[in-house]
């Protein structure tokens, strides 16, 4: 056997690999959305040390050290980057500082002509730590273990941007977007570069699939949802598909509702993200035939525990687990959740057979 060959069944032997090349699996690979984080003691001890948010996702001791916190705690079928989506405006040019108890913050595009102060000649360079890590990460997880690179899909990135931080109502985006289309295209394009030009450049690095977070999908009506959310994720699926073939690409469109079906039959991910209110049966049955599915746990249902954890997993595996599936949340995991209730919920995944 070649060394690459001998490397790519290797590869082909990891559970979370296997689901998302469409194999059914007996009991199914899981991760969740945001496993490293506050929910832990042992990171909460290692943010006191960093100087501040970026500065852990910028220091790959730190960034290493915390993405295999919860592989080491719990053992999850992969291990997902330790980063951000906001270092993408960052390394594009934009001032972006997380502030304690108030989340990320950046200095928001007033206007298109705010456009001109962004530029991709220095996203490599910025983003070079981040890289560091993946390499450091692919040597060191365990081999059973998928290491997964993430961006934010050009959307949520974008609402960000124009809106100086987290937003209810989008106004700023949707201004744009509605106000002035065109302009509102140009950074969606530049987003689309830049975070294909990112994705790869993980790939590149170690990253053995990736997942684009389109958290903020949910807002739009229907005509510009396939404008802003489902043509941009199309574009960066196809580019990473052109460039390195055979890297499955999970897309999450957070809140697509009926809306997924589309995302299924056009916009080539190998997996769909499904979040917490899909409905399950229709999920099987719409979704399942054409792509590998990837959810929908209720974040809260982690912080509740007890009876009604055990009956949300069950539905989730009696539902999904017969077909291509990768067990997660259907949001983030919050900083309360009890680490116990993951440890007995991994059981219960792990003692399925379908
Ligand atoms: O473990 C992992 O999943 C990997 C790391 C990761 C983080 N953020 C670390 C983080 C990932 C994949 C993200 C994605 C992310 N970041 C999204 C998309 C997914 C989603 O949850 O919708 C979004 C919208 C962001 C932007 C962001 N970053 C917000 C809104 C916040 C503040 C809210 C919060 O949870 O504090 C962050 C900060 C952030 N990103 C933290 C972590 C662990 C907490 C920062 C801290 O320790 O103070």
């Amino acid at each position: 056997m070649t060394q690459a060959s001998k490397k790519s069944s290797q590869q082909a032997a990891k559970k979370m690999l296997r689901a998302l090349n469409g194999e059914t699996l007996e009991s199914p690979p899981v991760w969740l959305m945001r496993q490293a984080g506050r929910y832990l003691p042992e990171y909460r001890e290692l943010r006191r040390k960093a100087a501040g948010f970026l500065d852990l996702c910028y220091t790959p001791d730190y960034a290493v050290e915390v993405t295999l916190q919860p592989i080491r705690r719990f053992g999850f079928d992969a291990a997902i980057l330790f980063s951000d989506i906001l270092v993408v405006p960052h390394a594009l040019g934009q001032k972006v500082w997380f502030e304690e108890g108030a989340g990320p913050r950046l200095d928001a595009l007033q206007e298109p002509g705010d456009l001109a102060r962004l530029s991709r000649a220095g996203l490599h360079d910025t983003l070079a730590p981040v890289y560091e890590t993946l390499r450091r990460l692919s040597r060191e997880l365990p081999p059973e273990t998928t290491l997964i690179g993430f961006a934010g899909a050009p959307w949520t990135v974008a609402s960000y941007m124009l809106e100086g931080g987290s937003s209810k109502d989008f106004a700023a985006g949707k201004r744009w977007a509605y106000g002035d289309p065109a302009a509102m295209q140009r950074l969606i394009d530049l987003l689309v570069d830049a975070t294909g030009d990112y994705l790869v450049a993980q790939i590149d690095a170690g990253a053995e699939a990736v997942q684009i977070f389109d958290s903020w999908a949910g807002v739009w009506p229907e005509a510009h949802l396939r404008r802003w959310c489902l043509a941009p994720a199309k574009a960066l699926v196809a580019r990473v598909k052109a460039e390195r073939p055979g890297v499955p690409v999970i897309v999450f469109p957070r809140g697509a509702g009926l809306l997924y079906e589309v995302y299924a039959d056009e916009c080539g991910a190998d997996a769909l993200g499904l979040d917490t209110t899909v409905p399950l049966g229709w999920a099987r049955q719409a979704l399942q035939p054409k792509v590998c599915l990837q959810g929908n746990l209720d974040p809260l249902l982690l912080v509740a525990g007890g009876t009604s954890l055990r009956e949300g997993v069950e539905e989730i595996l009696r539902f999904l687990a017969g077909g291509p599936f990768v067990f997660n949340l259907g949001h983030g995991i919050v900083p309360q959740t009890p680490p116990e209730h993951v440890a007995e919920m991994l059981a219960q995944i792990r003692a399925w057979r379908g």
